[in-house]
């Protein structure tokens, strides 16, 4: 019988104006152009603002914080971009490893960081893949931030940086983040980089969501091509019993 599928015989579906290439990576200078001015991810103003209230309710029951003081909290930010939630995090008096493989992003993140905080600033020049064996980020954070970056992750390299990223992040200490869903329109170009919401949940054993937000619309990318979006949106809490370091 005939078929009419010659097209696509052995062939990735592609979606319908792909800003991705077949490697799963796009023009992040392009991107960075887009995004220049944006505001922090709210995401990550969902974690720091969960650490400041932890801190104020402490202090308020006069107790001993049970995280650290704003002053020597620490936090990676994997896939830092132009830096919009590292600088949040720096303006709120955080010690911060911001970490992107590309040149672009380091140029944004150093020269845009709000005056007087250079100190408190690690940039790593570093494929998210190669961070756990990176000896210049911290063995503990009390935070570790990757707003729209684990999706470009090598799928092969997943288990391992998501497994490092446990050992990191302190019992009591947060991820903040996004996932790409198994129904998002980029799905076919790397399935392995989209998770199904049973997946994400399985992944947070030893976790607690304090926000999940699973968003599925057709809406505008960063470059405002309209393309069918679904992101899990998460903020969780490494159990206080958790596996660490
Ligand atoms: C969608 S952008 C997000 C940037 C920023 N976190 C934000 O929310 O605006 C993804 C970032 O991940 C970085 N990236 C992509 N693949 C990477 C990899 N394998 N290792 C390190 N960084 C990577 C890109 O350079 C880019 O800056």
């Amino acid at each position: 019988m005939a078929t009419n599928d010659q097209s696509n015989s052995g062939q990735v579906p592609q979606p319908r104006r792909s800003t991705l290439s077949a490697e799963y990576q796009r023009d992040w200078t392009e991107y960075y152009s887009a995004v220049a001015g944006k505001p922090p991810r709210d995401t990550l103003l969902k974690a720091a603002d969960l650490f400041d209230q932890g801190q104020n309710q402490n202090q308020d029951q006069n107790q001993s914080p049970g995280g650290a003081a704003t002053a020597s909290r620490h936090a990676i930010d994997i896939g830092c971009g132009v830096g919009r939630d590292s600088h949040e995090l720096l303006r709120r008096g955080w010690r911060v490893w911001a970490t992107d493989f590309n040149d672009d992003s380091q140029r944004h993140t150093i020269g845009a960081a709000p005056p007087g905080t250079s100190g408190r600033l690690t940039y790593v020049a570093s494929a998210m893949e190669e961070l756990p064996a990176n000896p210049q980020l911290p063995r503990v954070a009390d935070l570790i931030n990757a707003s729209f970056a684990l999706p470009f992750c090598n799928p092969e390299k997943f288990a391992d940086l998501w497994r490092w990223i446990e050992r990191t992040v302190r019992p009591g200490g947060r991820f903040a983040g996004q996932f790409f869903g198994d129904r998002d329109e980029w799905a076919c170009i790397r399935p392995k980089s989209h998770f199904t919401r049973a997946q994400v949940e399985e992944l947070f054993h030893g976790w607690a969501f304090e926000h999940f937000e699973e968003v599925e619309k057709e809406g505008d990318d960063a470059m405002g091509n309209t393309k069918y979006h679904h992101v899990f949106h998460i903020v969780a809490r490494r159990d206080t019993g958790a596996e660490h370091a």
